[in-house]
């Protein structure tokens, strides 16, 4: 079987061989990425699962999958585009009925983000768009119109734990009386004049970017995907099968650590996340906050 020629430097998967160790991909097994991205997870874990085996790439947006698909190619995988929560259903139409394993690896990726047109970054001026599906609910600008001042804020401070959430959606409530909020760059700017700036040395991100991260959780509705998956995953693994979820930030992160710690269903393999070496960190920074935690699925009976 020919393997892909093909690697995108751009993303590189993050944990490589810890994924690998706590999913224990094996010949014959049915394993399930259900974040493709780039398809740099699933290219790591389809040469172990033999020709027998098989691979279900999933993502939510299509771009990601056209690449992950060109770039799995030779490879026993199948594609699918959906969201993560309705897993079930996705296996349920190509009648698989459990899974040996599942991995999701939350969040968005580098492609998603260089794209200035998807609206993800502050970094160049784009549409507010930030939908992972852009044929799917609502985009970021009209967030920024339908909510109101405490909404605005509530959505700043629990997703972006944004200090000055109060103040920022109070500006935004006041410009777009006067003009629609329609790009990063106006976003960005609007943000970091709210924030005073801090005294010492120039801070290392951009005061913005907590406020993106906000604003992208509530556009994708991100916590009720991922609730949705950690309520899927005993309907979809085997008894004995594998998962591994590796988060970004806290807010996921205690989702999880919440699901596995159900002992009549998951054995935990990780008692504490485990998160990337020095040596990953600094050749890939988006390892950083990478916090992967992995379970067995065992029910009581
Ligand atoms: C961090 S990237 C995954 C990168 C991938 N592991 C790789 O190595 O190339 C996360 C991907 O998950 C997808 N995604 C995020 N939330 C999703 C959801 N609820 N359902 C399906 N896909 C989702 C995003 O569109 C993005 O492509």
């Amino acid at each position: 079987m020919n393997g892909p020629t093909t690697g995108d430097p751009r993303h590189v998967p993050v944990l490589p061989a810890e994924v690998r160790h706590y999913l224990a991909p094996a010949p014959g097994q049915i394993v399930v990425d259900a974040t493709a991205g780039l398809g740099g997870h699933s290219l790591l874990l389809a040469p172990h699962l033999g020709p027998e085996g098989r691979l279900l790439a999933l993502d939510q947006d299509p771009a990601m999958l056209d690449i992950a698909r060109a770039r799995l190619q030779g490879w026993p995988v199948s594609c699918a585009q959906g969201n993560f929560d309705q897993l079930r259903q996705v296996l349920d139409e190509r009648g698989i009925e459990r899974v040996d394993a599942i991995l999701a690896d939350l969040g968005i990726c580098s492609a998603q983000l260089d794209d200035v047109q998807r609206g993800f970054t502050f970094q160049q001026s784009g549409p507010l768009d930030m939908r992972m599906n852009p044929e799917e609910g609502e985009p970021a600008r009209t967030l920024l119109k339908r909510l109101n001042e405490r909404e605005l804020a509530d959505v700043f401070y629990h997703y972006g734990e944004e200090r000055f959430s109060r103040r920022i959606a109070r500006r935004i409530v006041e410009t777009r009386r006067e003009t629609p909020l329609e790009t990063t760059e106006q976003l960005a700017e609007l943000v970091r004049r709210c924030i005073p700036r801090p005294k010492g040395p120039r801070p290392t991100i951009d005061p913005a970017t907590r406020v993106f991260q906000a604003l992208r959780i509530a556009v994708n509705d991100e916590l009720a995907a991922l609730e949705g998956l950690l309520a899927a995953l005993p309907r979809c693994l085997k008894p004995g099968g594998r998962a591994v979820l590796i988060s970004f930030h806290s807010l996921e992160d205690r989702r999880v650590k919440q699901a596995f710690a159900d002992r009549e269903r998951w054995q935990a393999l990780t008692k504490k996340p485990v998160v990337a070496a020095e040596e990953e960190v600094r050749d890939n920074p988006r390892s950083r906050s990478a916090k992967l935690r992995a379970a067995i699925y065992r029910p009581v009976v």
